[in-house]
């Protein structure tokens, strides 16, 4: 198994330097005569609000693969317009707006209509992973901002009670793989859920009256005393909520996962593997995290001369 993934991760490091070249042009070095300040101005304003607020660094990470899960990564998620995907009710509990903004009124400052919202919610997603311990990648840039944002569309992004089937098919039609999938799952070392997700396990599991068997049973009590009412807020990671490591993967191997989504991967003859192999080895983890967040930063990307454009305020589309 580990030579297995060994293998893997070179192949995907190798695929990942084809994409960014084939894929129409995003690069590195983007804004290195147009903006040299950009990375230092995001940096300064990630470190400023996540030592203010911790629990920002997660909302910032979701807010990106809601971004990205939905027309690609294109700020269609930012746009705040009536019918927009920020406005609906799936995207009620998205965070983190406030510091977009703040990041991109600073960049109009110094580069003003040079850098897209996507490019900076991309680099404050990696900014924030890199605050709170997690493992540093550089970004390419190049991406533009779409026009468009349909509320219904809102609803592609899985919501913690899919079969690992679709949530396969939902990474493989974005160009990600299984090892993407569970990697990528692993972010819910940081953060919360409400417990609207996770009541039906408690309960309700597959239509009968019981709890899901896949819940060990001190975390069940844990979590029927935790979560009384669908709005309250729980921990993805119940036993180190707010370091990012591999305590995920080994909370999956002790019936510990807070979504039936996140404790499948442990079930599923797919997956189980490339939890098995991530809980053991730490620092793939940290490695294949930082290759996959390139590769979900790439889909479906705005590149050509024509498409998209670049946003004057992350909120509304230029006039
Ligand atoms: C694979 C499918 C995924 C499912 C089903 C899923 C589902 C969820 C759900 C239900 C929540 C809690 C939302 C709420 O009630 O507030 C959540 C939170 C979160 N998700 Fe995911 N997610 C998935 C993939 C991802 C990916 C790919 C990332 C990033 C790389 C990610 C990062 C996060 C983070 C950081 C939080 C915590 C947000 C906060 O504390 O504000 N998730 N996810
Ligand atoms: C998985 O979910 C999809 C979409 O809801 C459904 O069509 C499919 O039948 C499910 N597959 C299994 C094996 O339950
Ligand atoms: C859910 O219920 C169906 C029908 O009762 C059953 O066939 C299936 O095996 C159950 N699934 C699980 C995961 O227990």
């Amino acid at each position: 198994m580990k030579y297995t993934l060994g293998l893997l991760l070179v192949l995907q490091v190798i695929t990942i330097s084809v994409q960014v070249k084939g894929e129409d042009y995003l690069s590195t070095d983007y804004y290195h005569t147009s903006c040299p300040q950009l990375e230092e101005i995001i940096h300064k304003k990630v470190v400023a609000w996540v030592n203010k607020d911790y629990t920002i660094a997660a909302s910032i990470i979701r807010l990106h693969f809601h971004d990205c899960a939905v027309r690609g990564c294109d700020a269609s998620i930012l746009l705040n317009h009536y019918g927009s995907e920020r406005s609906s009710a799936v995207s009620k509990s998205l965070r983190g707006f406030e510091l977009i903004d703040d990041i991109k009124a600073e960049v109009e400052r110094k580069c003003p209509k040079t850098v897209s919202c996507a490019d900076i919610l991309t680099a404050t997603a990696r900014d924030a992973t890199l605050q709170i311990g997690g493992p540093f990648w550089q970004v390419p840039y190049g991406r533009k901002d779409g026009r468009v944002s349909l509320a219904k569309e809102a609803n592609l992004v899985p919501a913690g009670r899919e079969n690992i089937t679709s949530l396969i098919e939902f990474c493989q039609s974005r160009g990600m793989n299984l090892l993407d999938l569970v990697v990528l799952s692993g972010a819910h070392t940081i953060g919360r859920s409400t417990c609207e997700p996770v009541q039906e396990r408690l309960y309700r599991f597959n239509g009968t009256k019981q709890a899901d068997p896949s819940i060990n049973k001190m975390y069940l009590n844990y979590l029927k005393r935790k979560c009384r009412w669908a709005s309250e807020f729980v921990n993805l990671d119940a036993r180190t909520p707010y370091t990012f490591d591999a305590t995920y993967y080994k909370n999956l191997q002790k019936k510990m996962g807070l979504l039936s989504t996140d404790q499948l991967l442990y079930s599923d003859s797919r997956t189980k593997p490339l939890v098995t192999a991530l809980a053991n080895q730490p620092w793939l983890f940290f490695q294949q995290f930082a290759v996959s967040m390139i590769k979900l930063g790439n889909t479906q990307v705005l590149t050509g001369k024509y498409e998209g454009e670049i946003r004057n305020n992350c909120n509304f589309v230029n006039r």
